[in-house]
């Protein structure tokens, strides 16, 4: 028997339920707040990921499956979305068009990590990318519509931000930062001594108990911004607060991707163990020029499909369609016109076997139809069929032709 790769998960029964359910919900509620769907490929030039998540980054130094195909090209399978969907955004020249243009997107993504409870080497994200709008409404919007989506899921949530700066405070609180590290970089683990010279900002970001502890009093970027970057915050804030929805504040959250500037959030449930964070997004305002499009603000997030697969409240079954049997051999055959017209508008489930009229009923059940329609010795010699409404449990016989 050939077994799935290490960390990669067939979805069968329950699971591809609840992962199309997942879709649908943020789909329709996506689709609310004016976006399309747009694909994007699977595997694309690593160059890509390298400019965009980020060099330093885990997922680029340690977690691509990437490989050079035949045609000697280095390639990779995507780690996340938006760098493809900025990359599909800039060659359509999308950039060249004044209309604000909002993108959804779900799929397969792949990080070569160690697998864990919630965290797999092959997992489907649910994402939206928002581009032409610099304005902090925006961000709020974002925010307010994976809220949206959670709670049309029935999943409850802790919300974090933080502001990332800009090209004008993030240089300035970044050179700080590393004087303060230098100076306590002894005490710091072997990871965080080596993001000192590549990316300090993660350092915030370490798990390990001693590092956090040192950086109690570490420079936080929150009391360094520049002025616009400290007005957005704020009003992103307020903005929250006069929705009523609850957030915390947290200076350390960096994002494991390089690409964002000013607002960073994470949503996380602590009903999941340890790999806690469901959705995470932010703004990232220079990433299209960086990928050689023209200047676009734009913000985004994604939701990881598996992690909140677990958290999701199924709706209530509601019975539908029909469920078509025959009572006798000689029947069966009559039952295809009937279902050929009647797929045309609904669901339709078929009996091949002739059965006894308990074994139907019980099938009806199963398949969790709404009627349970029978061809039995007299109904195929009258031309008529005998229909009855599981929910109403009201019968009735009556012409072929007429049902
Ligand atoms: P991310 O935080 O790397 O952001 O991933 C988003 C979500 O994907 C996480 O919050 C988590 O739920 C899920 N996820 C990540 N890695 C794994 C894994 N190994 N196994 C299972 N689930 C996982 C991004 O990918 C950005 N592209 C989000 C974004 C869109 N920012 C702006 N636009």
């Amino acid at each position: 028997m050939i077994n799935p790769l290490r960390g990669m998960k067939d979805l069968t029964f329950d699971d591809s339920q609840r992962f199309v359910h997942i879709v649908t919900t943020a789909i329709k509620v996506a689709k609310r707040y004016g976006y399309g769907y747009i694909e994007t490929p699977i595997l694309e030039e690593t160059a890509l990921f390298k400019r965009s998540v980020g060099e330093s980054s885990d997922i680029v130094g340690k977690e691509m499956y990437q490989f050079e195909d035949k045609g000697g090209n280095d390639v990779c399978m995507r780690p996340e979305g938006t760098a493809g969907v900025v990359r599909a955004f800039v060659h359509a020249k999308l950039d060249r068009q004044p209309l604000k243009q909002k993108f959804y997107y779900y799929g397969p993504m792949f990080r070569y990590e160690r697998p864990q409870k919630g965290r797999l080497r092959e997992f489907h994200q649910f994402g939206c990318e928002s581009f032409g709008e610099g304005s902090v409404y925006e961000d709020f919007t974002i925010i307010t519509m994976i809220s949206q989506i959670f709670k049309e899921l029935g999943i409850g949530f802790d919300l974090q931000i933080n502001s990332l700066g800009c090209p004008e405070c993030m240089p300035p609180y970044k050179q700080n930062l590393v004087n303060f590290l230098t100076n306590i970089k002894e005490e710091l683990c072997e990871d965080c001594n080596r993001r000192i010279g590549t990316n300090p900002i993660r350092v915030l970001d370490c798990k390990n108990k001693t590092c956090q502890s040192l950086l109690t009093n570490s420079p936080k970027l929150i009391n360094n911004l520049c002025e616009a970057c400290d007005s957005d915050f704020k009003k992103l804030t307020t903005l929250l607060d006069q929705a009523e929805l609850s957030y915390t504040i947290d200076t350390n959250l960096v994002r494991g991707l390089d690409y964002y500037s000013k607002t960073a959030f994470e949503f996380v449930s602590d009903e999941i163990g340890a790999q806690s964070a469901i959705a995470g997004g932010g703004r990232y305002d220079k990433l299209v020029e960086f990928l050689d499009g023209k200047p676009t603000p734009a913000v985004g997030f994604a939701i990881g499909i598996e992690r909140i697969m677990e958290l999701v409240q199924m709706p209530k079954v509601q019975r539908e369609g029909i469920y078509l049997g025959a009572m006798l051999e000689e029947a069966v055959e009559a039952l295809f016109p009937v279902a050929t017209l009647k797929r045309l508008e609904q669901k339709v489930t078929v009996e091949y076997n002739s059965k006894g009229f308990k074994s139907h009923m019980k099938g009806a059940d199963k398949v969790h139809a709404k009627y349970c329609v029978l061809i039995g010795e007299d109904e195929l010699k009258d031309g008529t069929i005998w229909v009855k409404d599981l929910e109403t449990k009201k019968e009735s016989t009556i012409p072929r032709g007429e049902f």
